[in-house]
C-alpha cells in the first residue's frame, strides 16, 4: 500500500438539496471552513446550482461537481444534462452510479458505464459509486458484488482515463442512517476495490486511484475511517449540508 502516492478527496453530494439561493449562504460559509485544506474539496449540487456554485468557487480551492449526467452527447433526452453542458459550465467532476439513483431511478451497472464513459470522454472527473445493500451483506455476497458493479461502470475505460476516476465505495446501508460501517469494513472492501482495478489496469494505476469510503461519514468518525490504509477520501451526504460539519471532515483528511 503506498497512501502517500493519493491526495486525498473529500467530496460532498448534497443530493436534492438546497436553492441556487442558499447555496450562496453555504457555500459562503464553506470557503473559510476549507481554505487551508491540503486534500482535494469537491462539492457536488443539484443541476440548478451549478453555475452559482461554479461562480462562488472561483479563486477558491473549492472545486464543482454534478451529481449525475446523461451519456448521449444530446438529442431528444426531455430533462436530460449532457457532459459538454456541465464542462461548458466550468463543472470538473460528476456522480454515477449513486446508490440512490440505482435504487429509484431504475440506474444499472450498464447505464452507470454510458455514463462514466461519456463523463471521461468530455474531460470530467467521474465519481463512480458502488456499494451492497443490507441484504447483500447479509448474503456475504459484498465482495463479489462491489467487483462486479467496479468492472462493468469501467468497461472501455482507458487506462489514460483512469486518472480521472474514483471509485465510491457507498454501503447502501450506510447512506442516511447514521450507521456507518466501522472503518475495517470500509478498508476491506476499499482493499478489495483497489485490488480489481489491479486486475484490470495493473498494480501502478490501482495505486494511484482515490477510492472514498461514503456513508454517515462526519466529523467524529473521519478520522477513524480515513486512517485505513485503502481509504482515500469520502463522499458526504449529510454532513456536506453544515459547513463546520464539512470543514472537520476535511481536516481530518488534511492531517
Ligand atoms: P450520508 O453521508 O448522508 O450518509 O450520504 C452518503 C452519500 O450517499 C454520499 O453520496
Amino acid at each position: 500500500m503506498n497512501k502517500a502516492k493519493r491526495k486525498p478527496v473529500i467530496a460532498g453530494n448534497w443530493k436534492m438539496n438546497k436553492t441556487a439561493t442558499e447555496a450562496v449562504e453555504l457555500i459562503d460559509a464553506l470557503i473559510p471552513a476549507v481554505k487551508d485544506a491540503d486534500c482535494t474539496v469537491v462539492i457536488c449540487t443539484p443541476f440548478t446550482t451549478l453555475a452559482t456554485a461554479v461562480e462562488k468557487c472561483k479563486g477558491t480551492n473549492i472545486c464543482v461537481g454534478a451529481e449525475n449526467v446523461h451519456f448521449e452527447k444530446s438529442g431528444a433526452y426531455t430533462g436530460e444534462i449532457s457532459a459538454d453542458m456541465l464542462v461548458d459550465l466550468g463543472v470538473k467532476y460528476v456522480i454515477t452510479g449513486h446508490s440512490e439513483r440505482r435504487q429509484y431511478f431504475a440506474e444499472t451497472d450498464e447505464t452507470v458505464n454510458k455514463r462514466t464513459k461519456a463523463a471521461l470522454e468530455a474531460g470530467l472527473t467521474a465519481i463512480v459509486c458502488v456499494g451492497e445493500s443490507l441484504a447483500q451483506r447479509e448474503q456475504g455476497v459484498t465482495e463479489e458484488l462491489v467487483r462486479l458493479q467496479t468492472k462493468i461502470a469501467l468497461q472501455n475505460v482507458t487506462a489514460e482515463e483512469m486518472s480521472r476516476v474514483i471509485i465510491a465505495y457507498e454501503p447502501v446501508w450506510a447512506i442516511g442512517t447514521g450507521r456507518t460501517a466501522t472503518s475495517e469494513q470500509a478498508e476491506e472492501v476499499c482493499a478489495a476495490i483497489r485490488k480489481v482495478l489491479g486486475e484490470l489496469y495493473g498494480e501502478e494505476i490501482a495505486e494511484a486511484t482515490v477510492v472514498q469510503y461514503g456513508g454517515s461519514m462526519n466529523a467524529a468518525n473521519a478520522e477513524e475511517l480515513l486512517s485505513k490504509p485503502n481509504v482515500d477520501g469520502g463522499l458526504i451526504g449529510g454532513a456536506s449540508l453544515k459547513a463546520d460539519a464539512f470543514g472537520a471532515i476535511v481536516a481530518a483528511a488534511s492531517k
